[in-house]
């Protein structure tokens, strides 16, 4: 059905497995198209209750958005290219069922990005967070920025975007990035136990708490018709695409070669 996801519904809960393993699981536009189509399925197929965002293989959740479709994009479409992606993420963090991030390794830029618009995250032992857009010449522009500094707090979010380091599982516990942190092995049947859980409680009261929940973290942004946050960071990721530091960026980074930034 998807080219890029493999899903399997087992007792009301879907797992959403993002399949590109060689790619480290790059979102390309394939995947987010995706991806928003398989959010619809939750939101639309009664037989779904909860779902569970994973990626394939042992290395990585997912590595960022596919760095090869950066190269040649103009500022207005890097602003494009930004409120597609968050206006997807919007609508995984706006679900009336659960959606719950089963990071399972690598979880960067716009994998960071995309567990952290899930309702809460677990991870494996070996899973590593960071928002490395700045080698990039880049910012985050999935939302990063908003929901980092919600989840982390501005300090530290401030310098996991500026210094682009990462995180592992233990900091991330430490930090509430993450809720738990399981060995691999572990990880989707303690996610799944867990939205056991909350499959046996009233569906509407479920998607209640979600509804009350992000308006306490949203109010000043998405929920609101200043959309302020989101919109900056549409613009200013967009305005990084006009920069000649980010075409470094993006071109060393597929040359597998240390970029030199200008400041142009
Ligand atoms: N976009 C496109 N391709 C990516 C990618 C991304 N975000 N992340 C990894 N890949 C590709 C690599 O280019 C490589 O492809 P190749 O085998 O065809 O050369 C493949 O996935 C494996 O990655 P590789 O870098 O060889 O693995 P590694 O174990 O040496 O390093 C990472 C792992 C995650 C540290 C490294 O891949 C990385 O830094 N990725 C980019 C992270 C990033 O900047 N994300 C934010 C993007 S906005």
């Amino acid at each position: 059905m998807y080219s890029t996801l493999l899903t399997d519904l087992n007792e009301g809960i879907l797992t959403i497995t993002i399949n590109r393993p060689d790619k480290l699981n790059a979102i390309n536009k394939t995947v987010m198209k995706e991806l928003g189509e398989a959010v619809d399925e939750v939101y639309a197929n009664a037989l779904i209750q909860a779902a569970i965002l994973t990626g394939s293989g042992a290395k990585a959740f997912v590595a960022g958005a596919d760095i090869s479709e950066f190269l040649g994009l103009s500022a207005a479409e890097g602003t494009v290219l930004a409120k597609t992606g968050q206006d997807i993420f919007l609508k995984i963090e706006n679900s009336p069922k659960p959606i719950v991030a089963a990071v399972n390794g690598f979880a960067l830029g716009g994998g960071c990005e995309l567990a952290m618009a899930c309702h809460f995250r677990l991870c494996s032992e070996n899973a590593k967070f960071g928002q490395p857009e700045v080698n990039l010449g880049l910012i985050p522009g999935y939302g990063g920025t908003q929901r980092l500094t919600q989840l982390v707090g501005k300090g530290k979010a401030m310098e996991m975007m500026m210094t682009g380091a990462l995180m592992d599982a233990a900091e991330a516990l430490q930090w509430g990035l993450v809720n738990h942190v399981l060995p691999s092995d572990q990880l989707i049947s303690k996610t799944r136990e867990i939205l056991q859980q909350i499959q046996s409680k009233a569906p509407i009261a479920i998607t209640k708490v979600i509804e009350c929940v992000n308006v306490a973290v949203l109010s000043d942004s998405a929920y609101t018709n200043g959309k302020s946050g989101y919109e900056k960071e549409q613009q200013a990721f967009g305005e990084c695409f006009g920069t000649e530091d980010m075409k470094e960026g993006a071109q060393a980074f597929l040359e597998k070669r240390k970029p030199v930034f200008r400041g142009k």
